[in-house]
């Protein structure tokens, strides 16, 4: 299936080459698009004009009709019926926009329609760019890479950035039709796609990539007929396990995957653990990030209303009674890493669902560098380590006989993670030490006088907290 041949496509991506969101941003001002970007339209449908840039702005930003001959001149030379034809445009003496157009960097990308646009979904609509796309967006790596891969691609929003910094891309779907979207957006932005169809890993079986990129249909638990967009056909959080379980077997050496995923919290079980069980024991370094919990009903009201289906209390009543059978209490979301190593497989699971200094791609980028470290005891013991730019140290105090008493103390980063960390009276008085001129191991001695202490089994009780504050980026 295609949407249009290669050639109309080209022409397509011709045609509309002026309409990027710089160029609204110039003609109408940013204070107009930023409004339109949060759903008010009234100066940007106010500004438009009769020119091809106010029709295109009309029909795909706002979501209006335009009168046919307008819509005619501004897409030439794309021609009308072409574009009634293929499902681009709807309408007679007036037309509307038949798929939906949103801008990604300086690129343009059609897919089914937009909330702003009319008309329902169908089971297998194509997504346009959503706030997952862009978590994901967010998060992807961007070193250049030779190979790269975009699993459940969609419109192929992901495997178009890719493009910018991989040599090859490979993007698959299970849909035809997104397929078909993927393509057309691939012509119309003059980018090389591999695209191929089939079910998740199936069309990539036995290769290999330096990059792989999800955002894949990871909503738990749907009865009845699912949609594609959003329901993997796999059984609670068995998309997740299944990405997890591929990903030594899909990277290179040294390679990253990087998948947004939900997964259950199961009365009497820890999640943590449930994640980390699905990686291979070989392999892999992984790094999994829990950025919000629902509870069930808030996550089945959630998708039912994404999917306009709210009003259906049967499948709702269906949805939360599998949950009670699984004995659910909550589905995490967040953001999985995994880096292709030698040796045994590490899992690291963490909730974090304060605000964190973005792009995600810095706080991946450092995790990964921090643990490739070699934070072995002997080489700590010789480390100059200082207190990173940004980390301060907070404490309360309750008023005692004696005056203030400090019952906390936790450091505090400004920036990357923004951690919080409760320490220990002892810890603290470490770190004061942690100049970037002084050895661990002369700090540990000057430690192990003060207290009279053994300064070898000092270490021993030091060594795993001063570790984790390096891995967290409290010390350098
Ligand atoms: C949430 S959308 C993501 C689209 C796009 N990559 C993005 O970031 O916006 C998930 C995509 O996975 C596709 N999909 C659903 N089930 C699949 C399966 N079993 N195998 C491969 N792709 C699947 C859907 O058609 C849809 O395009």
């Amino acid at each position: 299936m295609r949407l249009l041949e290669t050639e109309a496509a080209a022409r397509l991506g011709e045609a509309l080459r002026g309409f990027r969101r710089a160029a609204l941003s110039a003609v109408y001002g940013p204070e107009t698009t930023a409004a339109a970007d949060r759903g008010d339209y009234r100066a940007l449908l106010a500004r438009c004009g009769d020119d091809a840039l106010g029709v295109w702005t009309r029909l795909f930003v706002v979501g209006v009709p335009v009168p046919r001959d307008a819509a005619s001149k501004a897409f030439a030379p794309f021609g009308i019926d072409e574009a009634l034809a293929c499902g681009l445009l709807v309408g007679g003496e007036e037309v509307s926009a038949g798929w939906g157009a949103q801008f990604e960097g300086d690129r343009l990308l059609f897919s089914d329609q937009l909330p702003n646009t009319t008309g329902g979904r169908t089971r297998e609509h194509v997504l346009g760019i959503g706030g997952a796309s862009k978590l994901l967006m967010d998060a992807t790596l961007r070193t250049p890479v030779g190979s790269a891969l975009d699993l459940g691609t969609g419109c192929g929003v992901q495997a178009l950035a890719l493009a910018g910094h991989a040599s090859t891309v490979t993007a698959t779907d299970l849909s035809e039709r997104a397929v078909a979207f993927a393509d057309l957006n691939a012509t119309v932005n003059g980018a090389a796609l591999e695209l191929l169809r089939g079910d998740l890993l199936a069309p990539v079986a036995g290769r290999r990539f330096d990059l792989v990129v999800a955002n894949p249909p990871f909503v738990i638990g749907t009865p009845g007929p699912g949609w594609t967009y959003r329901d993997g056909g796999r059984e609670a959080d068995g998309i997740a396990a299944e990405l997890a379980a591929a990903s030594a077997d899909l990277l290179n050496p040294g390679g990253t995957m990087q998948f947004l995923a939900n997964w259950l919290h199961v009365a009497g079980e820890d999640w943590a653990e449930r994640v980390a069980g699905w990686f291979p024991d070989e392999s892999v370094r992984v790094w999994v990030v829990e950025r919000e919990k629902l509870d069930p009903l808030d996550y089945v009201r959630t998708w039912l209303r994404d999917s306009g289906e709210d009003h259906d209390a049967d499948q709702a009543a269906a949805w939360l009674d599998w949950f009670e059978a699984q004995r659910v209490e909550g589905v995490g979301f967040g953001f999985v890493s995994v880096r292709r190593v030698e040796g045994p497989t590490e899992v690291c699971c963490e909730e974090a669902r304060h605000s964190v200094e973005t792009p995600w791609r810095d706080r991946v980028e450092d995790w990964f560098a921090v643990r490739a470290r070699d934070l072995e005891p002997e080489t700590l013991w010789q480390a100059k380590l200082r207190v990173a730019d940004g980390v301060v140290l907070q404490q309360t105090a309750a008023i005692g006989e004696e005056g203030w008493d400090v019952d906390r103390q936790w450091l505090q980063q400004a920036d990357g993670m923004r951690y919080a960390e409760e320490l220990d009276p002892l810890v603290v008085q470490f770190m004061g030490g942690c100049n970037g001129e002084a050895e661990v191991r002369l700090q540990v001695q000057l430690l192990a006088d003060t207290y009279g202490a053994e300064p070898a089994m000092l270490y021993a009780q030091l060594y795993p907290v001063i570790r984790g504050l390096v891995e967290r980026g409290f010390l350098v």
